[in-house]
């Protein structure tokens, strides 16, 4: 854990303490001491390599960690993440991306990249995390995840606590953090959720993906106690049909979680996001003019306008804060 010992990690120690106290303690009870927390945790974190990644113009903001979410899969979650991370590079921000579709992640393809590590190789113990990072279109970096590796959607605790702990590191040098979840209600997305700033979760026109976005939301609130999240209506085919789908959700949102939910925008059906896709190339690069990369840039726009969602850091880090009240619920 020598990272956390250092600098101001300093002030991180005492609660991370606590919560690796608790995990020896689980282990000791399960008597299976084999999987160390600690040294997984150091095997994946930042080291030498990190100086290069976080060499970057000083920011007078904290950097802020968006999740793109969506119940129903297939309803542009990757598409989005790709083109508003270019959007907001556009804005002059500096933006990290994590692939956090575990097993199935394809954010690299869609950016025409063809990275060479990804997840599964610091899982293995193979890479640090900074030494998979890799440039996408607006000098975003992008973290990318494997596909077709299906241990990767069976983290272990310390798997999953070792990957955000070393994120943590990685998300000072960036003024905004996107993670691209996979679709669904699983823990291993749960688990980034509950970890971001802001939650989108992301709804298309159809029926389906209407209740599955209720479903999801649902257990973010009742199971992960997480009552805000923001609305996206992709595919859509008016600014209309977006304002009619959101007012649809939060009636029943309002009606039978008692949560509040904010509508964050639309972005409209535009057949050339499929054009791009097959050249592996994002709309947003390729027609900035066309319809819906008028609609990234506009979200960009007005999340960069909005005040950031304020988490209180306290006497600990981001990702711990989360894990921490997780693990002890
Ligand atoms: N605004 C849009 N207009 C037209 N087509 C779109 C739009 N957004 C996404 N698509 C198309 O929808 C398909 C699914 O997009 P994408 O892979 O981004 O969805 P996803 O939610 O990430 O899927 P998964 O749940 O499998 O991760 C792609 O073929 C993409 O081209
Ligand atoms: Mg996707």
């Amino acid at each position: 854990m020598l990272f956390l010992l250092r600098g101001r990690k300093l002030k991180f120690r005492g609660i991370a303490n606590r919560f690796l106290d608790e995990e020896k303690k689980r282990r000791m009870r399960q008597k299976n001491p084999s999987k160390n927390v600690i040294s997984l945790v150091n095997r994946i974190g930042p080291k030498e390599s990190k100086a290069s990644l976080t060499q970057h113009k000083p920011r007078t903001a904290p950097t802020r960690v968006i999740a793109i979410t969506s119940g129903k899969g297939g309803v542009g979650k990757t598409n989005i993440v790709a083109n508003l991370g270019y959007a907001f590079s556009n804005l002059g921000k500096s933006v990290f991306i994590l692939d956090a579709d575990l097993g199935l992640g394809n954010l690299d393809v869609l950016l025409g990249l063809a990275p060479k590590y990804n997840l599964s190789h610091v899982i293995l113990g193979e890479k640090t995390l900074p030494e998979i990072v890799v440039e996408g279109p607006g000098k975003m970096k992008i973290l990318p995840a494997s596909s077709g590796v299906q241990e990767l959607t069976h983290l272990t605790r310390e798997q999953k606590i070792a990957i955000l702990t070393a994120l943590d590191e990685l998300i000072d040098a960036a003024d905004i953090f996107i993670i691209d979840t996979a679709a669904g209600i699983s823990s291993n997305v749960m688990d980034f959720n509950v970890t971001a700033h802001e939650i989108v979760v992301v709804v298309s026109p159809e029926p389906t993906s209407i209740t599955d976005a209720y479903a999801l939301m649902k257990v973010l609130a009742l199971k992960y106690f997480e009552k805000r999240c923001k609305v996206l209506v992709n595919l859509a085919t008016t600014a209309q049909e977006g304002e009619d789908i959101f007012r649809q959700l939060n009636r029943v949102t309002d009606r039978f979680l008692n949560i509040s939910i904010e509508y964050l925008g639309y972005v409209l059906f535009d057949e050339k996001v499929t054009k791009g896709v097959k050249h592996q190339r994002i709309i947003s690069e390729l027609y900035p003019d066309a319809r819906a990369s008028r609609c990234f840039a506009d979200l960009a726009q007005r999340i960069a306008n909005s005040p950031a969602r304020h988490v209180p850091r306290g006497d600990t880090n981001f990702f711990w804060r989360h894990l921490v009240s997780n693990s002890l619920r």
